[in-house]
């Protein structure tokens, strides 16, 4: 037996180490016997691969034999010699001594990770799929925008919120909204928790943010839509405008994209291709008056007043690419008839809000909230909106309410954007769509 105990992992295999006795375990990425006196074999873990060789000296044929036969992916353990190699693509294998089988693969995978698999096979199978060194990169980069997020939020005195996903009334005034039997009563899935963060602030709190599912019944199937996803929510108290908020939030990215670099960025220059920039602060900033015009020259059929497409968001990426040089822009000043009831007004009849883009795809939606009882409740009502479903909410306004603000984040969305993911599914463990719901 080999004493798990005593694994190391991958990156312990470099010349540094050459002659030190090592246990390895992990998947068989593949198999290559030579006659019958010598296999090649690579073995993965998270930090990487590396070249196992098994020789006459230290196995029988039995054994060389039943080596050269193990399915592809199966689970095994080996203890064996670091040693300096000139032929090995990393200057180092490992000389086998010992090997242990702990978990055989069906011999024929439902994934060829040699060619391109389509993207629902590899769904359907996504824990094969996600075994690959790319994909596990973008798992461990989402984990880290998160944490760093959370970091830099803890470190500026923000406190971090769960509120309730089964909910009574519909969240963000009703459409797309999944209905659950509870009970002798009908509950709903949270679309967002925009409704109790704001109550946080209403209980004082100042500072809040939570990350957390949410979920929408949006009929649409898109690269960049799903019906369950994480959500980064923030809110903040005693704001002087939305800009405080966009203040927040791009501090927030600079230095989440800054230690993502520092961790990741030769990994993912060297799988992704792709340089991660540190974006300069401040972000550009468009008001949407601006925005129609530059759409307008750029061949978008937009009229002031609407709202913009993802075309339309296209064409402002590259805009503010060329322009400014930055992958990020604010765009700012939406009319208040495309924007949602609790967005605060101005006299211009524009909301005083904002949506981020990156990459010229829209990842977060944010906006100073109307805090004063009555004009909330007007403006719920011009909406058309059912008033009775939302005088749970319209309580938390009632009894004193700081001016305050915040913002929704898409994580999934704005890592498919750093790694020019082509899907948003890429970016999610197991998506949730129309069509989705197993595994
Ligand atoms: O723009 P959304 O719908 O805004 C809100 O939920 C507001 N309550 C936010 C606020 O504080 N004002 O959602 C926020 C972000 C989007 O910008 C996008 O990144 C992501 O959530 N998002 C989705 N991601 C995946 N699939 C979907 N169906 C998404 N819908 C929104
Ligand atoms: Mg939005």
């Amino acid at each position: 037996m080999i004493d798990l105990a005593e694994r190391k992992q991958t990156d312990f295999v470099t010349p540094k180490n050459d002659n030190k006795k090592v246990v390895l375990s992990g998947f068989i990425e593949k198999i290559r016997p030579i006659g019958k006196n010598l296999v090649f074999l690579v073995l993965k873990d998270i930090k990487g691969s590396v070249q196992i060789t098994f020789k006459k000296e230290n196995f029988n044929e039995k054994d060389l034999k039943e080596i050269s036969s193990i399915p592809i992916q199966s689970v095994i353990s080996l203890e064996g010699i670091v040693k300096k190699s000139k032929l090995c693509k990393k200057g180092v294998e490992v000389i086998a001594k010992k090997y242990e089988i702990l978990s055989k693969s069906a011999p024929n995978l439902p994934i060829d990770f040699n060619s391109e698999t389509g993207l629902d096979k590899r769904l359907d199978n996504r824990w094969i799929d996600l075994r690959t060194e790319k994909n596990t990169l973008i798992f461990q980069i989402l984990s880290d925008f998160i944490n760093f997020s959370r970091e830099y939020l803890l470190k500026n005195e923000f406190i971090e919120i769960f509120t309730p996903k089964i909910i009574g009334a519909a969240s963000e005034g009703g459409a797309e909204v999944f209905e659950l039997p509870y009970f002798d009563k009908k509950a709903y899935l949270a679309q967002s928790p925009q409704f109790f963060k704001q109550m946080a602030l209403s209980a004082g709190f100042e500072k809040v943010f939570e990350v957390a599912p949410v979920f929408r019944a949006d009929p649409s199937s898109t690269s960049r839509h799903v019906t369950e996803f994480t959500s980064f929510d923030l809110e903040m108290a005693y704001i002087t405008s939305f800009e405080d908020v966009m203040k927040v939030e791009e501090n927030m990215i600079a230095y989440s994209i800054k230690k993502i670099k520092e961790k990741w960025g030769g990994k993912v220059k060297e799988v992704f291709d792709i340089d991660l920039i540190i974006p300069k602060i401040p972000f550009p900033r468009l008001k949407m008056e601006e925005i129609y015009k530059i759409l307008q020259k750029n061949g978008s059929k937009i009229k002031k007043g609407e709202d913009i497409s993802t075309t339309d968001e296209r064409i402002i990426g590259e805009y503010v690419k060329k322009k400014f040089n930055h992958d990020f822009v604010f765009i700012t000043d939406y009319p208040w008839k495309v924007r949602s009831f609790y967005h605060m007004r101005d006299s211009k009849n524009n909301s005083l809000s904002f949506d981020l883009l990156y990459k010229g795809v829209e990842i977060t939606t944010g906006a100073q909230r109307e805090h004063r009882y009555e004009k909330l409740v007007s403006q719920a009502k011009e909406k058309g909106l059912n008033l009775k479903l939302l005088d749970f909410y319209f309580n938390f306004f009632k009894y004193g309410c700081p001016p305050h603000g915040g913002f929704g984040l898409g994580p999934a969305r704005f890592v498919k954007q750093m790694l020019n993911l082509s899907n948003i599914r890429e970016a999610i463990f197991l998506p949730r769509d129309m069509k989705r719901l197993m595994p």
